[in-house]
């Protein structure tokens, strides 16, 4: 029943290389991966600025959960030419705690804890966390000249030119540059998770960057999670996130989103970048303009690249998602929870329980 679903999106061939042939290895794969990451940058997404290292400085805050936790706030200052910009973050930790999962949070406020962010229950659940406000690194909106859009700007937006989901998935991964440097992370379980447009920029932050173990996207859709050939009634196409949101693509994505079947890829290449790793899809039951069935056939139509890996993939049922579905036993997992567009705590348990269930030690 899911294949006919999938067959009438028609979606590229994730094995098939340019020249016609196949790929039937993983040695195979990790070209055709390279292949399909910089498909997406230059056509969705945009280019990834130069590595630069930050200055980091870190501060204790006296706020400490009981004497539970330790609570760091965190400046990373970025210096390229002549420009820079300073992005806070925050680290919270169980005390004592050494070489413990951590959550990588983008968020869209920098409250602790957070409506989509319940800190102490993480804690609680073992788990370390360091999160940031996208807003900090850079404007939502068109323009490009401050914060680390501004550092990294030069001239007129070339049509590959980084979107700001690249900018926040950039900071994302110089987040983990600096977990690098701290004991209290183990680096094999550090997982990255947004909602939303911060869900879009989970994925794609751990498409990019293979240190992440994980990447939970919480109800993400259009452009994230969501194959966009064939939206289902009332969901987002690419047409309408493009029209309202253009700046969070590379210009060059505009050529395609009035008919996304022109699209050399669709969003099942982005889930797949992530392969062997864990990924975990997340969906409310009354969000349909996050596109759930496309969400879903977009684990599906990825799952074979795990298979590649010789590691279960997409382990569900023969059928569209329905409510209180929790598919979190093969590395690619999803979820669909009553409720509205939210990051719920309904919705970390499933991601603690995905985590606890493939790192338990
Ligand atoms: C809009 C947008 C979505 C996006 C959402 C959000 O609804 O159309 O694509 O996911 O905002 O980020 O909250």
């Amino acid at each position: 029943m899911i294949n006919q679903e999938l067959q009438k999106r028609s979606l590229p061939d994730l094995f098939l290389r340019a020249d016609g042939t196949r790929v039937t290895d993983v040695p195979g794969w990790e070209a055709q991966r390279a292949y399909w990451r910089a498909l997406l940058l230059s056509h969705e997404y945009g280019q990834l600025p130069p590595v630069v290292q930050p200055a980091v400085t870190v501060s204790v805050n006296p706020i400490n959960f009981a004497n539970k936790v330790v609570w760091e706030t965190l400046r990373f200052t970025f210096s390229y030419g002549s420009k820079s910009h300073t992005v806070p973050a925050q680290l919270i930790y169980p005390r004592g705690a050494k070489g413990i999962p951590f959550f990588v949070m983008i968020n869209f406020r920098p409250d602790i804890p957070d409506r989509y962010l319940p800190v102490e229950e993480l804690i609680d659940n073992g788990f370390g966390i360091i999160t940031f406000c996208y807003q900090d690194v850079t404007s939502d909106d068109g323009d490009f000249s401050n914060g680390l859009a501004g550092v990294f700007s030069e001239g007129e937006r070339a049509e590959d030119s980084f979107g700001k989901i690249t900018l926040w998935a950039y900071m994302a991964m110089r987040v983990m540059d600096y977990l690098e440097t701290r004991e209290e992370a183990d680096l094999h379980c550090v997982a990255v998770a947004g909602h939303s447009r911060l869900g879009k920029t989970a994925l794609l932050t751990a498409a990019l960057d293979q240190r992440f173990a994980a990447a939970f996207s919480n109800d993400s859709g259009c452009s994230g999670a969501a194959i966009s050939r064939g939206t289902c009634a009332d969901g987002e196409t690419t047409a309408e996130i493009f029209k309202r949101f253009p700046y969070w693509f590379c210009p060059r994505y505009e050529s395609y989103v009035n008919d996304p079947t022109t699209l050399p890829f669709d969003q099942h290449a982005l889930l797949s970048l992530i392969a062997p790793r864990i990924v975990g899809v997340g969906a409310a039951d009354e969000d349909h303009w996050a596109d759930n069935d496309s969400q879903y056939l977009c684990c599906v139509a990825a799952s074979p690249v795990w298979d590649l890996y010789g590691k279960p993939g997409f382990l569900a049922p023969d059928r569209l998602p329905a409510i209180g579905d929790e598919f979190t036993d093969g590395n690619v997992g999803f979820h669909m929870r009553a409720g509205a567009h939210f990051f719920s705590r309904t919705d970390w348990l499933v991601y603690m329980r995905t985590m606890k269930k493939h790192f338990a030690k």
